[in-house]
């Protein structure tokens, strides 16, 4: 090669590298020609170390903030950092106004103009707001929840999102720990069912279109698991229920396409997870061949310092590149210290590309590169934000949520005309505890309140009395709000209130900001002076419907003993009130049943229906060596699985189309469901499976099937639901998939508690 050509080559790589013209830019973006794989490769090509690095840093935006702050009057750093092309992502920015600003930096402003992903925690909707997901779960609906993921893409797509922190898909059994109200409870196979529910409902079938989103299942793996449910704590799970319980929702994701994980705050085998090789690379990207992006939780990257396993920032940083994590939320770890790595040898710049490399790729995927401000469109804002077809899905998916706990002489639904009836209970006349937690896009008070919803219904003689508050506070990020309140000043009023009429309903539970994240109580009864008051008011007139509203199972051990009806109402978002009048008024009747079981009290914790067998499990001999409690029933108070109707319904005939099976064979269980009550209802119908002998052991029930069933007064339906070797096979302790042959018990019911079984085997 001859000098000149040489130099002309070394100039024109730096006039490429360093002076990205406009033209070069729109090259860049509008090249259709190309796959989005050779496009990123370019890109890649033209981007500095540094620029590589920028797009793995991800900083919190000016306005809401969803952890501790860890650099206040970080601002203008943050500004001059997106200029200088060095970061590539936002999170809690949102409306057009706030992400076209920042947008327009990364874009215009820089070398490349490389557009940000903007990233938010669209947990149960954007402003119009779903039930909690933990409500959600209790649908068993899966076309109504990826209804209601696909409504709140929407809305948070016309504010400007363009990827929402979500769905939750922590397995979790202990409601002590306040972030199972993000989740879908207790069961990996009903969790992965509703993780691909969200994220189909999220991602829709197109990734570029305007109302589609990208979505991040976390937070990888083992967070529901947080030992003694305390917040934040370490974890301690054997590798069975690592990879038969915690981890078959995220492998649910990744097989639905989900563009994003999270990894976790915690700890697995003394390894923080954002440092986790073992879950990241070996599990996710290698075994699972997950080819989206992982982003590290709030500063978990700093924070393996405090764990004691790194000893500062730049030892975080290269463990967590090293492990797999690619993006950095407000650790501002890989910003400032990735590049030394590099330079030092002590990182593999191949990891930079990887990662990066998969960052740009969503972001191509979202369209961003097509049109950077695609997601900002204020008249689209406008239509789309609390239109009244999203108002009227949230309204379905909360009326879908609601749990019928008991129902003795039938007291609902409630006659429409003619009656007193006294609604007791602050939270009746709250319209932003009923929100939930986890809706930093939604308006305060912006709910129906379960008293409006009921004022609706006009034929019968409404009084409220407040009776008693939950709790002091009123904001969502401070410790206020766990103080309880001790005001019994008003429970003499609403007493005197109740004496006098036909029905009263009591809407009793925990505040919105009393679980989500941060939220661990170690009581689950009602807060605050709310059983005196349940207590006092029954004194005078037992006719009471209790409407509890909350985001966890609570101990209400009194409560299903002497309440006649007692309604699980959540927290089911912006349209709450309506839900629950409609279901208390016999206008929907309910057919929800619990993700999670309600423990008798704190001592049973964790308590889950698909426990293990252990080698003492009944009284043989009538003396006490058995595995049990000597002061309370080791049964649940209610079951997974569990959840009344107006109606009743009945199980038979249950039949399989043989006893001895191959494993490629597809087993059809079939049985009859009849609805032998008075109303048309719906019934979630459910098979359960259990591994006799295993060489690993197995739970006493595992769901493997159900199906939610519709039927008019007096109807029968013969229903089959269907087993193969993915619902008969378990994970052994390496991980690997195994079927073993032998044989399975199978039962069919209307809750874990099943009431029909037969057996099977399987050659
Ligand atoms: C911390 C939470 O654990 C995570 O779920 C959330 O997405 C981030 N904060 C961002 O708000």
């Amino acid at each position: 090669m001859n000098k000149f050509f040489s130099l002309s080559l070394i100039l024109f790589i730096l006039t490429i590298t360093i002076n990205c013209t406009a033209q070069q830019k729109q090259i860049m973006s509008k090249d259709t020609k190309k796959t989005i794989e050779e496009k990123v490769d370019s890109l890649l090509n033209i981007m500095t170390l540094e620029e590589k690095i920028g797009q793995m840093n991800q900083y919190n935006g000016f306005w809401d903030v969803t952890g501790p702050s860890p650099k206040s009057g970080n601002e203008a750093k943050k500004y001059e950092d997106i200029k200088k092309g060095l970061v590539g992502s936002m999170l809690t920015v949102r409306g057009v106004d706030q992400v076209r600003s920042v947008q327009k930096i990364a874009v215009e402003d820089t070398r490349l103009g490389i557009p940000l992903i903007i990233g938010f925690d669209v947990i149960h909707g954007y402003k119009t707001l779903s039930p909690i997901p933990l409500a959600e779960a209790a649908s068993w609906d899966l076309e109504a929840i990826e209804k209601s993921a696909s409504v709140a893409a929407s809305e948070a797509a016309a504010s400007g999102i363009n990827w929402t922190f979500g769905p939750n898909v922590d397995v979790s059994r202990d409601p002590r720990w306040g972030r199972v109200m993000e989740g879908a409870g207790e069961d990996p196979f009903l969790g992965s069912k509703i993780t691909t529910a969200r994220v189909k409902g999220f991602q829709g079938d197109d990734l570029s279109q305007v109302n589609t989103i990208a979505a991040c299942a976390k937070h990888f793996a083992g967070y529901g698991f947080s030992e003694a449910g305390k917040e934040y704590n370490t974890v301690s799970i054997d590798r069975s229920t690592l990879y038969n319980v915690v981890l078959p929702p995220f492998k649910a994701a990744v097989d639905a396409d989900v563009k994003t994980l999270m990894n976790s705050f915690n700890e697995l085998d003394g390894i923080p997870a954002t440092g986790n090789k073992f879950l990241q690379r070996d599990i996710l990207k290698d075994k699972w061949g997950f080819n989206g992006f992982v982003i590290s939780d709030w500063a978990s990257i700093k924070e393996m310092i405090s764990w004691g396993h790194a000893k500062d920032l730049n030892q975080a940083a290269e463990l967590a590149v090293e492990a797999g994590c690619d993006m950095d939320m407000e650790s501002y770890a890989y910003v400032d210290e990735l590049a030394k790595l590099v330079k030092k040898g002590k990182v593999d710049e191949k990891l930079i590309d990887d990662a990066a490399r998969r960052i740009l790729t969503v972001k191509y995927e979202l369209g961003l590169f097509d049109d950077p401000y695609k997601y900002c469109n204020e008249a689209l804002e406008k239509a789309v934000i609390g239109s009244d077809e999203n108002r009227a899905a949230v309204l379905d998916m909360a009326k879908k949520s609601i749990v019928l706990l008991k129902n003795e002489n039938q007291l609902l639904p409630l006659p429409k005309e003619g009656k007193k009836i006294t609604v007791i209970g602050g939270l009746a006349n709250d319209d932003n505890s009923i929100l939930g937690s986890w809706r930093i896009a939604s308006d305060d008070h912006s709910g129906v309140s379960i008293l409006e919803g009921l004022q609706k219904y006009t034929g019968n003689q409404l009084t409220f009395k407040k009776g008693a508050d939950v709790t002091v506070g009123k904001t969502a990020f401070t410790e206020e709000l766990t103080i309880n309140t001790t005001d019994t000043s008003e429970i003499k009023d609403a007493v005197l209130a109740a004496k006098d009429a036909d029905i009263v309903v009591m809407v009793l539970g925990e505040h919105g900001f009393q679980t989500g994240e941060a939220r661990s109580r170690t009581e689950l009864d009602l807060p605050g002076v709310q059983q005196e008051l349940l207590e006092a008011v029954y004194e005078v007139n037992k006719n009471i419907v209790l409407v509890l509203t909350n985001g966890r199972p609570l101990t209400i051990n009194w409560a299903s003993e002497n309440i006649p009806a007692i309604v699980e109402a959540w927290q089911l978002g912006t349209e709450t009130g309506n839900a629950v009048a409609q279901v208390l008024y016999g206008d929907y009747n309910p057919s929800g049943k619990l993700p999670m079981t309600f423990p008798r009290n704190i001592g049973q914790i964790p308590i889950y229906y698909n426990h293990k067998q252990t080698g003492r499990p009944v009284n043989a001999d009538n003396n006490v060596f058995w595995s049990h409690y000597s002061d309370v029933a080791s049964t649940p108070l209610y079951p997974f699985g569990y959840g009344l109707s107006y109606t009743t319904f009945e199980y038979s005939n249950l039949n399989v189309s043989k006893t001895n099976f191959n494993v490629e064979d597809t087993i059809e269980v079939t049985f009859n469901l009849k609805n032998t009550g008075n109303y048309a209802g719906k019934e979630v119908a459910q098979l359960y499976i259990r591994d006799l002998f295993a060489s690993v052991t197995r739970p006493v029930k595992e769901l493997k099937g159900f199906e939610l069933v519709s039927l008019n007064a007096g109807e029968t339906k013969k229903i089959t639901l269907k087993l193969t070797k993915e619902e008969l096979g378990f994970y052994d302790n390496n991980g690997d998939f195994v079927i073993e042959p032998g044989d399975f018990k199978l039962f069919v019911g209307g809750s874990s508690e099943t009431s029909l079984e037969t057996e099977i085997t399987l050659n």
